[in-house]
């Protein structure tokens, strides 16, 4: 794959962005009356408008010609089809085929959408039963309360689900616990019954140390209060790849439920990473999550570039990225159910494309991923908005948005939508005034995406989580990088491993850098 700096599309693009950064989005709106439909589409329920963006049809043009010089449909379809394309782990990459329904074969073979219907299966039979009561904990209690024990990809997304379809909720109540500093894992169990608990232990490697000692720290509290010698058997279940080390834990590896090699961590909770979620909110409406999320892989599988709504958003964001040095994007959910998706897409974006070498393992020479950060409208609005309008940094945001609210609950919709529309017609318009001191002026022209949900159903979730990752993908085929490896965080773990023994004590620390050895003297010291 060559170099994308030495692609002629690249260079018209980059003749092309020095207007894209002169451009008067709001000129481009009294030009054309018909902006908004030329630059919004509708998919499964979501409307996406990129209309106040900095582009106009040249700009547009320049774009798509960028994308099919980098074979983005092409690079998709060896997705889709399960092509080796992790070519650093030598892996497939196939969560697409988790959400086929009914495992249909087409998109990656009969093989392993049998294994994927198998698990599926087995999965919705246990969830019911244990939400029957059916499945009980040893003791014959029926399970209440379902922990989640993961972090990453085996968190961040069952996470992200269950609290955006708290509404939905009507089974065990789902705890998650990720952090290794205690405070979750106290909290969560001091709210449970042990006897009426499903611990999950959801680990792709079985190996993170956070997950193996947080299980541990769980285990030994079902031990110590139930009485019964086989209450790990029954109310401790894996979730991993890596059977051999479920073993290793003392649990019967015929219990776990399995993860594939060929599902990325952040790519994973359609699999069996979801049970929580199968758990909280019955196999149906995952069922849906899942045909929401397949929705979004057949738009992007099969409409044309032009109207793709996650190449789209691929293609701006390299834009404002990569071409007209904005480093950061802001996710604002204009839901507090939607409060932990700039968490959730951060490590989908920025573990996924914080790259620096392409394919070849040539160093990148234009910006990959920005930093992704954010929090809920309206409260973001009275804390780091005023940066947003006025600050020097131009920050594109994604606005996103719920049309119907849920049924019976308090709020003010109508407040919360026209905050959240103001503020990208405010980023846009600015205001100026002859009459205006310039601490008053904002410049205005500050580019924004608006996704609005029809609701916030399983359906439509799945389908904007999916939009997310594909989007995702696209940003990586257009930079030549692997999206789906993550050894840039391998090092901290090896360092933190060698670290321990210093910190309880072993040895004085002498070979380390002046830094540490300093930060774990004072640690020592005020730890006693
Ligand atoms: O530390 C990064 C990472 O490997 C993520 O990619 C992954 O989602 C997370 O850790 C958890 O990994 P596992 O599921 O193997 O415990």
């Amino acid at each position: 794959m060559a170099s994308i700096e030495s692609l002629p599309a690249w260079q018209a693009l980059q003749g092309q962005a020095e207007r894209a950064a002169e451009l008067s989005i709001n000129g481009l709106f009294a030009q054309d009356p018909h902006r908004f439909e030329r630059f919004s589409l509708e998919v499964s329920g979501l409307l996406l408008d990129v209309s106040k963006q900095p582009v106009d049809d040249p700009i547009w043009s320049a774009l798509l010609a960028l994308a099919r010089a980098r074979n983005v449909e092409q690079q998709r379809d060896a997705m889709l089809r399960g092509a080796t394309i992790n070519h650093t782990e030598e892996r497939a990459v196939l969560h697409t085929a988790l959400r086929v329904p009914d495992g249909g074969a087409g998109w990656a073979g009969a093989q392993l959408a049998e294994q994927v219907e198998a698990t599926r299966s087995r999965m919705a039979e246990m969830a019911a039963a244990i939400r029957a009561g059916q499945r009980t904990g040893v003791t014959g209690k029926p399970i209440r309360h379902v922990i989640n024990i993961g972090i990453g990809g085996s968190d961040l997304g069952p996470r992200l689900v269950m609290d955006a379809l708290a509404p939905l909720a009507d089974g065990p109540e789902v705890h998650f616990v990720a952090n290794v500093d205690g405070v979750e894992l106290e909290r969560t169990l001091s709210r449970c019954d042990p006897e009426a608990t499903l611990a999950l232990v959801v680990s792709k490697s079985f190996g993170t140390v956070e997950t193996m000692a947080n299980a541990y720290q769980v285990m030994a509290w079902l031990r110590r209060s139930v009485p019964a010698e086989d209450v790990l058997e029954r109310q401790v279940l894996p979730v991993t790849a890596n059977l051999a080390r479920v073993r290793e834990l003392g649990l019967d590896p015929d219990l776990a439920l399995p993860m594939w090699d060929w599902v990325g961590g952040r790519y994973s909770l359609w699999s069996a990473v979801g049970f929580a979620i199968m758990l909280g909110i019955g196999p149906e409406r995952f069922q849906a999550l899942l045909a929401g999320a397949h929705d979004m892989d057949r738009h992007f599988a099969e409409a044309p570039l032009d109207t793709n709504a996650p190449v789209w958003l691929g293609l701006l964001s390299v834009l404002n990225g990569s071409l007209l040095n904005r480093r950061s994007q802001a996710v604002i959910p204009y839901t507090e159910r939607l409060a932990r998706l700039p968490a959730y897409l951060q490590q989908l974006v920025m573990e996924s494309n914080g790259k620096s070498v392409d394919h070849e393992s040539v160093a990148v020479a234009v910006p990959t991923a920005a930093a992704i950060w954010g929090q809920t409208g309206t409260p973001g609005q009275h804390a780091f908005f005023q940066a947003l309008h006025q600050g020097t940094d131009v920050i594109p945001v994604d606005f996103i948005g719920v049309a119907r609210p849920v049924a019976g609950e308090r709020g003010d919709p109508l407040e919360l939508t026209a905050n959240l529309f103001a503020q990208s017609q405010a980023l846009m318009q600015g205001r100026d005034g002859a009459e205006m001191t310039p601490a008053r002026r904002c410049p205005g022209n500050r580019p924004s995406n608006t996704l609005l949900l029809e609701a916030l159903t399983p359906r439509h979730l799945g389908a904007l989580i999916a939009l997310y990752e594909h989007r995702t993908f696209v940003e990586a085929a257009i930079w030549g990088i692997n999206a789906f490896d993550q050894f840039g965080v391998e090092l901290g773990k090896v360092l933190a491993a060698d670290l321990k023994p210093t910190l309880a004590g072993a040895d004085d620390g002498g070979s380390l850098d002046g830094s540490t050895a300093g930060l774990i003297n004072r640690y020592r010291r005020w730890h006693r």
